[in-house]
């Protein structure tokens, strides 16, 4: 891949988030993520590269567009394979609460785990706690490790957990050993990515989520030198047989950094549509819209954070209120 690829992604995150931030708290989701989406369509379109989704909006039949399978770019440059989460936060922009974001992640042609829609369990952690972690390990091992590896108290450490009735008995080890916890009502992506960000006092994921979602937060994870392990958790057997399909036939196989994204490179590109604790969200004035952006590269270790202001003036739909 080159290196102008990771510049022009950004293009990508920024128009899906500058499209979907108008309708941060209408209370409508799917707007929100149709927007998202359009957008991102559109300014894919100009990227030179010969990409092809493989996490995407949906199969060919049910999303008209970032399908799974799609081509994607102008068809000249480098053969990718590319994961789309256009709105990764529905939920979130509905109500305007923290961190939606509209995300991407490119690889090499057949390097991103082509992971089915369906649950996955995680644990995520930044550079520090690399090596440290186990997802069968009890809960409070994890906690320990992390808190050596990262030379505090376990009763310092901060653990992110999805709010979710599924989650109760991890929420109750974690308070058990004394940690404390964040508990989010949507986005686990940005939940993992915070891990590896020392300003975001966050320091390790726990809990099931999208496994889509793993497989992008893996890839930041990667570039920014954290880890993320996973589990899939088929939910019947139709899921089951999905899972076979992809080769895997152990279902309780622990997903690694290498099964999750291959090789030594990888581009993440993420725009922040409402504010986060790593990115603002968008904010708009008249005719400007400022977004706040991060890019990187696996290859290099390089990490951006791109303002950009952006004229709206050739997008009236953004200007004039939906
Ligand atoms: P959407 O943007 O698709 O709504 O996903 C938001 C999200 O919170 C993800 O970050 C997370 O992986 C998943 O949903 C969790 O799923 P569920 O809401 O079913 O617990």
């Amino acid at each position: 891949m080159e290196r102008s690829l990771s510049m022009e992604l950004v293009r990508v995150t920024e128009a899906a988030a500058l499209a979907s931030a108008r309708w941060m708290g209408r209370g409508v989701k799917d707007e929100a993520d149709d927007a998202a989406t359009t957008a991102m369509r559109d300014v894919f379109d100009t990227v030179p590269m010969k990409g092809t989704v493989v996490i995407g909006e949906g199969e060919m039949d049910e999303a008209p567009m970032l399908y799974i399978g799609e081509k994607l770019g102008t068809g000249y440059g480098p053969r990718v394979d590319v994961a789309v989460d256009p709105l990764e936060g529905t939920n979130i922009v509905a109500s305007g609460t923290w961190n939606a974001l509209a995300v991407l992640a490119v690889a090499d042609h057949g390097n991103l785990l082509h992971a089915p829609d369906m649950y996955m369990d995680k644990i995520a952690v930044g550079p520090e706690a690399v090596g440290m972690i186990d997802i069968n390990a009890p809960t409070i091992d994890n906690l320990r490790a992390v808190a050596r590896a990262r030379n505090k108290d376990v009763e310092d450490l901060v653990a992110i957990v999805l709010n979710r009735p599924r989650h109760e008995k991890v929420i109750q080890e974690i308070r058990e050993a004394g940690a404390r916890i964040k508990l989010i009502s949507d986005g686990d992506v940005a939940a993992a990515i915070n891990t590896a960000f020392e300003g975001t006092g966050v320091d390790i994921l726990f809990g099931s989520g999208g496994a889509p979602e793993g497989v992008i937060a893996a890839v930041a994870l990667k570039c920014l030198g954290g880890e993320l392990q996973g589990k899939l958790l088929p939910q019947d057997e139709a899921e089951l047989e999905r899972c076979r399909n992809m080769g895997i036939t152990d279902i309780d196989k622990v997903l690694r950094m290498e099964d999750l994204v291959k090789g030594d490179d990888a581009i993440f590109a993420a725009t922040g549509v409402t504010d986060g604790e790593l990115l603002k969200g968008v904010q708009f004035k008249g005719t400007v819209g400022t977004t706040h952006s991060v890019v990187m590269r696996a290859k290099s270790g390089t990490v951006r954070f791109i303002d950009g202001r952006h004229s709206l003036k050739k997008k009236p739909d953004l200007v004039i209120k939906p």
